[in-house]
Parts: structure tokens; sequence; C-alpha cells
């Protein structure tokens, strides 16, 4: 692991994006200073740049009805929709939902003018699940105008010249299947979401190329079926006593499990049936780069390799190689399902693609390592190794590991990512170099894989005035530094990436954050949503875009500063 020594010499380095100089140690990211030198012409000129939505983030709730919740007639209800209705402090500390919100629904036609003034060339969206299949089986009906919908959406894409993503799992399972049994909690999963996917290769496969299964495998198990946090929200009550129900030390695997099994036989529905249409599918992993504490010391190092494994062999194990990791088998025992040999032959191989969500890098460390109350913000720490008998343990305990945003020195590992108003402990910190390690990592031990980035993005705070909100030069430095960092792994170490996702194509619904954060790359009025008004961000990405100049030295530095803000709304 040559390159975790390299990553503490670099521990400090914050990139600003000079792409025609090395990146020293002493730029700051405060302000959006360099980042016009750096364009697409640094990637090969068939690299999609896109941006991402998700259908829940992205509603309406004009026509309620019982089946009928987030606008557009005949939507059936939703686990998000359950969720943030029985728990709506779960659901944003401003207790916001996806009833209303960018209502892509209505606007979708807006939602294309954006996309081809940012001259984008691919769009991520999902299709949800429950406004084609209100009640969840295909046997109960189809609901054609949502399929009508998506049709109208895909085709005028494809009509733009800007090539489909399209996800089916973007967590909004259909409720009616979480009432009847708990939804991936249980192998009836896995015939229902083949159907689902079956209809939609059949209604939209001759335009959309790239299907995505399901989004962040690591999420709906372990935010959904450990903590509670997500829907559909259980969690053993010694966790957290409002969960409805769950088990977090068995539950999050069952969950992983069906997903990969339903994941992996939706894979093969595709491959069978639909080779035809010439399309390629893949799942979509959340990564984060994970960095020893203290690189000296072999129990910070263990623990950081142990976590890779936990969080991304968890699913690559299986995917690439039919089995979860030994050191997962070894720690977890009964709890872990197995896979019967047919199970984990479907399971191997079941890509064409990975799409890769990168956010953030974290230190590790084992828990009796923290140096006390200056660590609490601290992620899954247990309290002591392995121990499955406390009630509140969680699966993601398994690991044996202490997840931190300090490097050994005590500084936080790169700028504020994201501020936590009540609760410092709470803020996390990025670090733009970890997109670098992660492809690296995937290349490596993963077989050299076909990589898309499938999300990269940073929200500002939900409460500022619009034009402060626009002017957003700290998501300028966040999409700038990371595709620096991209593509320089993939002309050094030659990774077969094709393309980038920016999160989000507008402001929307964030899960569990409500409106207090947004993540757009254009900014929507909450009281007059009709609009897409691109801030500064989403003009700097058009211009990444379009400009395919190899960096010039002499290169006009920016003016964007933070002192020259007023120049900007003049302007
Ligand atoms: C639906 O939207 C309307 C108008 O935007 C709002 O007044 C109402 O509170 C919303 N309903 C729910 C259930 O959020
Ligand atoms: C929500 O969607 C419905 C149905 O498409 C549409 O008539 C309505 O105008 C939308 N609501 C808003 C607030 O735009
Ligand atoms: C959130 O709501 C639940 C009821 O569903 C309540 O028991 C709990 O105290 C609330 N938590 C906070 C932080 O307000
Ligand atoms: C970028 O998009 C604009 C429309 O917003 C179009 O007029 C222009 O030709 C596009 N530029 C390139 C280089 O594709
Ligand atoms: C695919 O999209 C193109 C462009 O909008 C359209 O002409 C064509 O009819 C679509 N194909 C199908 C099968 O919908
Ligand atoms: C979770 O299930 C395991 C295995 O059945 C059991 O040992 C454990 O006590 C359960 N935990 C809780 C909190 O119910
Ligand atoms: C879990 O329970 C143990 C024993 O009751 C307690 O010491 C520990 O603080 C709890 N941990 C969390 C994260 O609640
Ligand atoms: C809402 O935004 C649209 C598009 O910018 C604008 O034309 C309209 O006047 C706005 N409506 C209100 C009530 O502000």
């Amino acid at each position: 692991m040559k390159h975790i020594g390299l990553t503490l010499v670099f521990l400090l380095a914050v990139a600003t994006c000079k792409a025609d100089e090395e990146i020293t140690c002493k730029e700051t990211l405060s302000t959006c200073g360099h980042t016009d030198q750096f364009n697409s012409g640094s990637f090969e000129k068939d690299f999609i740049f896109g941006v991402a939505s998700s259908a829940y983030q992205a509603c309406n709730n004009s026509t309620i009805n019982y089946y009928c919740i987030e606008g557009g007639v005949g939507r059936g209800l939703n686990v998000w929709d359950g969720f943030t209705h029985r728990y709506p402090n779960k659901s944003g500390s401003d207790h916001g939902n996806g009833d209303t919100t960018c209502d892509s629904y209505s606007y979708w036609e807006k939602d294309i003018e954006a996309l081809v003034e940012l001259n984008a060339t691919g769009y991520r969206f999902s299709i949800a699940w429950s406004r084609i299949i209100p009640r969840g089986k295909r046997s109960r009906g189809v609901n054609q105008e949502g399929v009508n919908y998506y049709r109208g959406l895909i085709n005028r894409l494809v009509e733009k010249g800007i090539t489909p993503f399209v996800t089916l799992f973007h967590w909004d399972l259909p409720q009616a299947l979480q009432d009847e049994y708990e939804g991936f909690l249980d192998p009836q999963i896995i015939n229902d979401f083949k159907d689902y996917a079956d209809l939609c290769f059949q209604e939209f496969g001759a335009n959309v190329t790239n299907w995505i299964t399901i989004n962040q495998l690591y999420t709906v198990p372990t935010r959904g079926y450990g903590f509670g946090s997500d829907a559909p929200g259980r969690c053993s009550r010694a966790l957290d006593p409002t969960c409805y129900a769950g088990n977090s030390s068995t539950e999050p695997y069952i969950v992983a499990h069906h997903q990969l099994l339903a994941h992996a036989t939706v894979v093969d529905l595709y491959r069978k049936n639909y080779k035809h249409q010439g399309g390629k599918i893949g799942p979509v992993m959340i990564t984060r780069w994970f960095l020893p504490y203290d690189n000296n010391d072999p129990e910070s190092r263990a623990a950081t390799e142990r976590m890779k494994e936990f969080f991304l062999g968890w699913f690559m194990g299986p995917l690439t190689n039919g089995a979860y990791p030994q050191i997962m088998i070894d720690t977890v025992g009964k709890r872990l399902p197995s896979f019967t040999p047919e199970e984990s032959k479907l399971v191997k191989g079941s890509y064409d693609f990975l799409g890769l969500n990168y956010y953030v890098t974290q230190t590790i460390c084992i828990a009796s390592f923290l140096p006390s109350l200056k660590w609490w913000g601290a992620q899954y720490v247990q309290p002591s190794p392995n121990h499955v008998d406390w009630a509140n343990h969680t699966a993601m305990m398994d690991a044996g590991a202490a997840l931190t945003y300090r490097d050994i020195n005590g500084h936080f590992i790169g700028p504020l990512f994201t501020e936590d108003k009540v609760d410092a402990t709470k803020n996390t910190y990025y670090y733009p170099e970890g997109i670098s390690y992660v492809m690296d990592y995937f290349k490596t031990k993963y077989y050299n894989p076909l990589i898309y980035v499938t999300e990269n993005g940073f929200s500002t705070p939900g409460d500022e005035p619009r034009e402060a909100a626009k002017f957003d030069c700290k998501r300028i430095d966040y999409l700038c530094s990371h595709l620096y960092f991209l593509s320089k792994v993939i002309k050094e170490k030659h990774i077969n990436v094709k393309g980038y996702f920016a999160w989000s194509l507008g402001d929307n619904y964030e899960f569990c954050k409500g409106f207090t954060v947004r993540f757009g790359l254009s900014y929507i009025d909450w009281n007059n949503i009709t609009d897409r008004d691109l801030k500064q961000s989403g003009k700097w990405y058009k211009k990444f875009i379009i400009t395919k100049d190899l960096p010039k030295k002499d290169f006009l530095r920016s003016s964007l500063t933070f002192e020259k803000k007023k120049k900007f709304a003049d302007a």
C-alpha cells in the first residue's frame, strides 16, 4: 500500500486547480482562485460530463390522495413518503420532506433547458418505481401516465444529445412492498425488483444504454436498517427507541445480501433478454477513502484495511469473486448470510461498469486509540471489540474501526464540507486527493473496471439569500479540485473512467437534511419552483465543459474572490 505513505506527505495539501503546475502544500481553498485555469481539455474527448438527480428528491405534492402524493397523477406512496411523515424530525431538522421540492414531474422541460444551458453531455436521474407501478407489483397494474412521462423525458434527452444514465432504484421503494414483507429484508424483493426492471427495459431500453440497478449499495442496509436514520427506519430499540422495529446487528447484512441478489438477477435478465438493446448495466457504490490516523501505528493501518473491506469489499467481494471478504466471514460469523454456489455465480461479474459516488475521506483508528473527548464526533465506534451482545450494537461496528476527519496532529484533513450548526463534532471535511486513491484502489484491487463517477458535489447552507447562494465559490473549489485529481489519476494510472456527474442539477430535498442545505448547480426558489437559475458553479462547470484547451501558462487567473463579490452582483 505504497500510496498511503504518499498520502501523508500530502495530507495538508489542499489543491486549487492549476492544471499546469504541481499542487503545492500552501494553497488554500477559500476563494475561486485559479479555477479558470482548468478545463475539460484535460480529459479525453468523449468523456461524459453530466449532472445527477433522483426522483424522490425532486417531487411535487399537488395531487395528494392515498396513491398519489408527490404530484403527477397516479404515483404510489414510497418508503420515503412513509418515513418522512412518520419521523418528521429524521427527515431534516426543518422537518422538510419530498412532498414538494423542485417538481421535476411538472418542470422536466426546464430541467432539460438547464442541462442544455450547461452543455452537459449526460444526465443521471432515477425512475420512481411507484410512479410506474403504484402498488409495487406489475400484476397489480401499471400507471401508463408514469411510463409516458419517463419516455418523454428520455426521448427529449436523446434528441438533445444528452446521454441518459437511468437509476432503477434510488431508495424510494413502493410502500406497499415495505408494508407487505419489509422490502429488502425479504427475498420476495428479488422477483418484484426483476419485474419492475423488466418493464423499464421493455418500455425505455430502446433509448437508454446506461442502466444503474441500485444506488449506493451501502446506504439502505446501514442507514435504513442499521441506524434507522433513513427509510424505512428500522433499528434495534436500544439504539433508538423511535425505530418501529429492527435488529441493527443482523438486518443490515440480510438487506445487503438481498440487494446483491436483486441487482444480479436484474443484470442477468438484461443480459439474457435485452442484449440487443446494446446497453450497459451496473450498480452504484458509495465510496470514501480511508487513511490511517497514524501511519506509523500498525493497528491504525490494520483498522484502515478492515474498514475498506467492510465498506467497499462487502459489495465488491461478491461482485468480483462471488464471496464476501474473508475478514467479514471471520468477524461476522452466523450473522453474515452466505451464497449458494448458483447465487455466487450469478453475483460474480454482474456488472458492465461501476458507478462510484465520492464525497469525503476519513481517518481510521481503533476505538481504544481515541484520546478522549477530542474525538467524540467519531463514527461507528464500539465500546469494545466485536460486542455483538450489546443491545445497541450495529453491523457498522463490526469493522472494529473509528472514523474521524482529523489527522494525527488533530487537524482536520481538509476544508469544511458540511457544518452542523447544533453539534460541531458532526461537521465533516473534504479531501480532494481521496478521489484519486479511490480510483486507483478500484483499478488495482477490482480488475480495472469501467468506471463512471456518478456523484460528487458540495452543499451550502439552505438559509442563505438567493444572491449568496448563487455566489457559490466553495462549490466551484470543490468540483474543480476533485475534477483535477480525477484527471491526474486517470492520466498517471490509466484508470478506465469515462464520465463524471456532479450532484446535483438543481437544489432539491436532501435525504435527512430537508431544505437546510442546497446541493444544486442551479438555484431553486422554494416559493416559485418554476425556474432553474444557474449558480456561479453552474456557469463555471459550463465553461469547464465547453473549453477544451490545454491550459496555458499565462491563462488569466480568475477574478472571482469574495472581495470582488460586489462586481458580480452588479453584473
Ligand atoms: C403541499 O404543497 C402546498 C403548496 O406548496 C403546501 O401548502 C402544503 O403544505 C403541502 N402539503 C404537504 C403535505 O406538505
Ligand atoms: C404539480 O404537478 C401538477 C400535475 O402535473 C401540476 O398541475 C401542478 O401545477 C404542479 N404544482 C406546482 C406547485 O407546480
Ligand atoms: C423526534 O420525534 C420522536 C417521535 O417520533 C420523539 O420521540 C423524539 O424525541 C424527537 N426527537 C427530537 C430530537 O426532537
Ligand atoms: C453550449 O450550449 C449552448 C446553448 O446553451 C450552445 O449554443 C453552444 O453551441 C454549446 N457549445 C458547445 C461548445 O457545445
Ligand atoms: C428515441 O429517441 C428519439 C429522439 O427523441 C426518438 O425519435 C425515438 O422515437 C425514440 N425511440 C423510441 C423507441 O422511443
Ligand atoms: C439481533 O439478532 C441476534 C441474532 O438473532 C440476537 O442475538 C440479538 O440479540 C438481536 N439483537 C437485538 C437488539 O434484538
Ligand atoms: C451502548 O450501550 C453501552 C452499554 O449500555 C453503553 O456503555 C454505550 O455508551 C452505548 N453506546 C451508544 C453509542 O449508545
Ligand atoms: C416565478 O419564476 C418565473 C421564472 O423565473 C417568473 O417568470 C415568474 O414571474 C415568477 N413568479 C413569481 C410569482 O415570482
